[in-house]
C-alpha cells in the first residue's frame, strides 16, 4: 500500500502524469464492456453484471475545473498530483479517463459507459452525511467537516466480483478516523452505509430493478481497519459524480460491490445490515465477500480476472493481495461472495 498525505505541492496533476497516460488505452474500453456482457449473459440479474445497451465508445470526461466556491473548497483539500505510477506490486496505474468512464453506479443506470454521461450533472454540493446509531456523538457533517480529516493519496487494487479489475489512485482519510469523533459504545458490532436516493437526479431509481435505497455494510474491526478509507477524490482530483462524489467508501480487500458511492447516513448497529446485494441476489452476494481467487461465484470463476486495459488476464490474489493487513480479520479465510455469517 502506498500512503501520501497532503503536500501542498503546486503542480497540477497533468505535469506529473502527462494526459497522454490518463487517455490512454481507450480502444480497450470496447473489448472491457463486450467480456463484462457476456458474463452476464442469460438475461440473470448480477451485481456488477447486467449490461442495457450495446456498448457504445467510451465517453470522455474532463476533469473537475472547480469553478464554484464549494468545488475550489474540494480542490485546495486535494493531496496534489499522484506520486507514482504504479502500486506496490508495481502495476501501472488504470488511466483517469478509464476509472472515469467504466463504471458501475445502478441509480444512474446498468450501463457502465453510460454512467458517466447520465450523472454529469449529479448534484454532489452541498452535502451532508448523517452518523449516528450506536454512538456517544451523533453528528452531521458537512463537506467541510469531511474535508477537514487529513487527505491522503491511497493507491488500491479494485477488484469486481464480475472479475476486472483497476488500479486507481484514490484520495481520501480512513474511516476510522470518522468513526472515533463519532465514538461507537461499546453494543455497536456493525457499520451500515446508505447511498442518496435522489429520484429526481437518478434515472435508475425509477426502473424499479433493485430495493433502493443501496446499502452496505462492513463489521465494525473491519471498518476501523487502516485500509478501508472513505474517498473524496481520485488522481489528486475531486470525485466525479460517477464515481460517488462527493464521498463514497473503499474497502480494497473486498469485491467492488462493497464500495458503496455518495453516502448520506452512516450508522452503528448491533445487528448485521441487510444490504442491497443480499437482498436482491442473496444467493450469489453475501456480506463478507472478501477476494478470494478459491472461491467461485456460482455463475462464474474467480481464479482470474481482466484488468482493465489490459490483454489476457491476471491472477486473482487472494483479499486482492491485502491479507497481511487483513487476514487476521477472519478465523477462516474462505469466506465466499455468498457468505453472510
Ligand atoms: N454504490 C452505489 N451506490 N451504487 C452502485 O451501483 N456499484 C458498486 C460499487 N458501489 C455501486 C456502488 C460496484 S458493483 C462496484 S464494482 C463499484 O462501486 C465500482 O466503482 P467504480 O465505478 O468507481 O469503479
Amino acid at each position: 500500500m502506498l500512503i501520501k498525505k497532503r503536500t501542498g505541492i503546486e503542480i497540477p496533476s497533468s505535469e506529473i502524469t502527462p494526459k497522454s497516460v490518463y487517455l490512454s488505452r481507450r480502444q480497450f474500453m470496447r473489448g472491457a464492456a463486450l467480456s463484462t456482457a457476456a458474463v452476464a449473459a442469460g438475461g440473470l440479474l448480477a451485481a456488477c453484471g447486467a449490461s442495457e445497451t450495446e456498448p457504445t465508445e467510451a465517453v470522455s470526461t474532463n476533469i473537475a475545473t472547480g469553478s464554484s466556491a464549494e468545488e475550489s473548497f474540494i480542490q485546495e483539500a486535494m493531496p496534489g498530483p499522484v506520486s507514482t505510477t504504479t502500486d506496490e506490486l508495481g502495476d501501472p496505474l488504470n488511466s483517469f479517463e478509464e476509472i472515469t468512464n467504466y463504471n458501475n453506479y445502478y441509480e444512474f443506470t446498468t450501463d457502465k459507459e453510460r454512467v458517466a454521461t447520465l450523472a454529469k450533472d449529479f448534484p454532489t454540493a452541498p452535502w451532508q452525511v448523517e452518523v449516528g446509531g450506536l454512538v456517544n456523538k451523533p453528528k452531521t457533517f458537512g463537506l467541510e467537516d469531511l474535508l477537514a480529516f487529513e487527505q491522503e493519496e491511497r493507491i488500491y487494487r479494485l477488484r469486481c466480483v464480475e472479475a476486472w479489475s483497476m488500479v486507481i489512485p484514490w484520495v481520501g482519510f480512513p474511516l476510522s478516523k470518522l468513526l472515533n469523533e463519532v465514538e461507537p459504545t461499546s453494543a455497536a458490532k456493525y457499520v451500515r452505509f446508505e447511498t442518496i436516493e435522489d429520484r429526481e437526479n437518478m434515472p435508475g431509481l425509477s426502473r424499479g430493478l433493485f430495493p433502493w435505497p443501496y446499502v452496505e455494510g462492513l463489521r465494525l474491526d473491519e471498518a476501523m481497519n487502516d485500509l478501508a478509507i472513505l474517498s473524496t477524490g481520485l488522481y489528486g482530483e475531486p470525485l466525479l459524480p460517477q464515481s460517488g462524489a462527493p464521498i463514497r467508501l473503499v474497502v480494497p480487500w473486498k469485491y467492488g460491490f462493497k464500495s458503496i458511492k455518495s453516502i448520506v447516513k452512516i450508522d452503528l448497529v448491533d445487528t448485521m445490515p441487510q444490504s442491497l446485494w443480499m437482498r436482491a441476489a442473496p444467493n450469489e452476494y453475501g456480506f463478507f465477500a472478501t477476494v478470494n481467487p478459491n472461491v467461485d461465484h456460482p455463475r462464474w470463476s474467480q481464479a482470474t480476472e481482466r484488468r482493465i486495459g489490459e490483454f489476457g488476464r491476471r491472477e486473482t490474489l487472494m483479499f486482492n493481495g491485502y491479507a497481511d493487513q487483513v487476514a487476521h480479520l477472519y478465523d477462516d479465510p474462505n469466506y465466499d461472495t455468498t457468505q453472510s455469517s
